[in-house]
């Protein structure tokens, strides 16, 4: 049987990270005196770091300086590391563990596709990095979701055809990523919100190990 590729986002996905995202932004628009909703916020899910404060800045009508806007990215960047400090493997989603363990198990390949700069150390302090047959992050694309590159990356580098992977995404432009990149979309969280998805799952809690080898054994 051919192996399939698995391809995990990382924040909301494998670990609780998106509220400190969510956090960092929210104090950092404060700052400059712009408010967005939780619904604005599901549009920074998945989004880049710089493009989501172009969006914050859209939405408030704002424009910063280049220089400003650097130091508004790294005032974030700052906070947001603060918050991810003290992360340990508590810190993994429910049943992420046994999802991982399980594809494993199976001999099925494991990869990351996320946006995120700091994804790196954060697989390491939940201990998992060795589970990953590829890693694919935001300092590795040019290209923010809902652009697929960095899902084609992850697909290039296990020498998987589009077709055999499986995309797990929490965000709305991850979704779309997955989708424009002719792979299975899988959302994690929101229904409603990830109504583009091919399939959706609250959380991985509700995910069972036969809907996984029903994925593996597809053709
Ligand atoms: C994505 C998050 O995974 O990574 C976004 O969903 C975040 O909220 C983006 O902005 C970039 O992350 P970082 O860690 O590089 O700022
Ligand atoms: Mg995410």
């Amino acid at each position: 049987m051919k192996k399939k590729c698995f391809i995990f986002d990382l924040d909301g996905v494998i670990v609780d990270t998106a509220k400190y995202h969510f956090k960092a932004w929210k104090s950092l628009a404060e700052d400059l005196g712009v408010d967005f909703s939780i619904e604005q916020n599901e549009q920074l899910k998945g989004v880049s770091r710089v493009h989501s404060l172009e969006k914050i800045l859209k939405w408030g009508g704002r424009t910063l300086d280049p220089v400003e806007f650097k130091n508004k990215l790294s005032q974030k960047n700052t906070n947001y590391l603060e918050y991810i400090s003290h992360m340990n493997i508590s810190g993994l989603l429910p049943d992420v563990d046994r999802v991982l363990r399980f594809l494993a198990n199976n001999n099925q390949y494991i990869t990351l596709g996320s946006a995120s700069k700091n994804a790196r150390p954060i697989l390491d302090k939940v201990k998992i990095t060795g589970l990953f047959d590829a890693i694919v992050d935001g300092n590795d694309v040019t290209k923010a979701k809902p652009n697929p590159e960095v899902f084609l990356k992850a697909a290039r580098l296990t020498k998987s055809k589009t077709k055999n992977c499986i995309v797990f995404e929490d965000s709305v432009a991850g979704i779309q990523a997955a989708n424009a990149a002719g792979m299975i979309s899988i959302g994690i969280g929101d229904s409603t919100v990830l109504h583009e998805a091919q399939y959706n799952f609250k959380d991985f809690k509700v995910m069972s190990n036969d809907f996984l080898e029903q994925l593996i054994k597809k053709s």
